[in-house]
């Protein structure tokens, strides 16, 4: 297994072969009575009310892939190899059937045996406990760790901040494990402190995360027991992916590639040809992705919500589009060339072409006319001879340009 789409295929075949129905992803706009997230953010979500038991799940065990959108780390995306708005999250469901020993037993052999990763390089995490949430550390996860085979000196006991899962906030939560590779130490701090979830440096990346859901967490703060103990797991596809590719960017696998050549092609400026070029295929890159499907799924850009989600991400990426040179209108373009390589898991796309088109090509439109009247308010400004004074600067940036860059 090497391709993100042996990865796919072979996470689907394997869990069915375990008796988990498949169910395509849901939509990245939650349900209507799902107010945690603007977008969907985990494979979970669009599952939650089996897991509080306000309704029979389609089966006891589910697998699903769900296409993701992350929010919170927009202005990281470009700065990295690994930050990402749009992801695609496989994962494996039971509700009430296997809990611990299940789920990390099926997430061994698949490790092991289907992605055949070096168990070298293998680490686990494991929620230490929590005073304030009254749970102590999860020793039933830590000794089927054991167990399996996996050596004491490759598990870590984690606070809640790292080993703790909810969907922002209030709803199905529970103490998870987490599956790390390791890149080498070659990669990492040198610090002596340096384990999964260093945050010096990007030695270990966490790849898959098993959450035991078998709480409810009230809006109080109070955990109280749910209906039944269920497993929800998640594993990003662009980071296994990563690891099976052996690169350290998931801009580097072949998620990427297609998109990658159109940027390269279109703009005549390569990934890699200089860290301003590397950062706008990175944005252009995963923008692209991320505003494909949310106006596959009806979202438009607007002031607002998901809107303005939308909005940022589109201005984001025709901001970087132009230093590398790529002249509008092109989001149509680059919306073609995600929906050619994801239309075979993704219906939704090839149905709303035109949709995507037309809602994409308005905004590259209504931006571009922004920026020359925020031009020729500057020229108007700076025409008047001087420096452009604070107030003016910054109605300047705020109006006219996007609220990143
Ligand atoms: N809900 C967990 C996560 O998103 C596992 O699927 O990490």
């Amino acid at each position: 297994m090497r391709t993100s789409d042996e990865l796919r295929a072979g996470f689907r075949a394997f869990f069915e072969s375990k008796d988990h129905g498949f169910r395509p992803s849901a939509s990245l706009i939650p349900r209507a009575d799902d107010r945690s997230t603007l977008l969907t953010t985990a494979g979970m979500q669009p599952l939650m009310p089996y897991f509080l038991g306000r309704d029979a799940p389609p089966a006891p065990l589910l697998t699903t892939v769900q296409k993701c959108f992350r929010t919170p780390d927009i202005d990281e995306v470009g700065l990295d190899g690994s930050h990402l708005t749009f992801f695609e999250m496989l994962g494996n469901f039971s509700f009430g059937q296997y809990f611990k020993e299940g789920a990390i037993e099926l997430a061994w052999e698949f490790v092991f045996e289907h992605l055949q990763l070096d168990p070298e390089r293998f680490w686990v995490s494991i929620f230490a406990g929590d005073a304030e949430l009254g749970l102590g550390e999860d020793e039933v996860a830590h000794r089927h760790w054991v167990e399996m085979g996996q050596p004491a000196e490759r598990i870590v006991f984690l606070p809640r901040a790292e080993n703790f899962w909810s969907v922002g906030g209030p709803g199905p939560c529970g103490p998870d494990t987490e599956m790390y590779y390791d890149w080498g130490a070659e990669h990492g701090c040198g610090e002596p402190d340096c384990k999964p979830s260093c945050t010096r440096c990007e030695r270990f990346l966490e790849f898959w995360n098993l959450v035991f859901m078998e709480f409810e967490l009230h809006v109080d703060g109070k955990l109280t027991p749910l209906p039944k103990q269920n497993v929800d797991t998640g594993m990003g596809v662009e980071r296994t992916a990563a690891i099976l590719q052996d690169v350290m960017s998931v801009y580097e696998t072949d998620v990427y590639q297609a998109i990658m050549r159109w940027i390269a092609g279109e703009s005549g400026v390569a990934y890699g040809d200089s860290p301003e070029a590397t950062k706008a295929h990175r944005i252009l890159a995963d923008h692209g992705r991320g505003m494909t499907f949310l106006a596959a799924d009806g979202v438009a850009p607007s002031n607002e919500g998901r809107g303005y989600v939308m909005r940022r991400i589109i201005r984001r990426a025709v901001q970087q589009g132009s230093r590398v040179g790529l002249e509008p209108p092109y989001l149509a373009q680059l919306a073609d060339v995600v929906i050619e390589q994801m239309k075979g898991g993704y219906v939704e796309l090839e149905e709303h072409r035109d949709d995507i088109h037309r809602i994409l090509a308005a905004e590259e439109e209504r931006f571009g006319k922004t920026l020359e009247r925020g031009l020729r308010l500057f020229e108007e400004i700076a025409g008047k001879g001087g420096d452009i004074p604070g107030e003016e600067a910054f109605r300047l940036h705020d109006t006219y340009a996007s609220h990143s860059s």
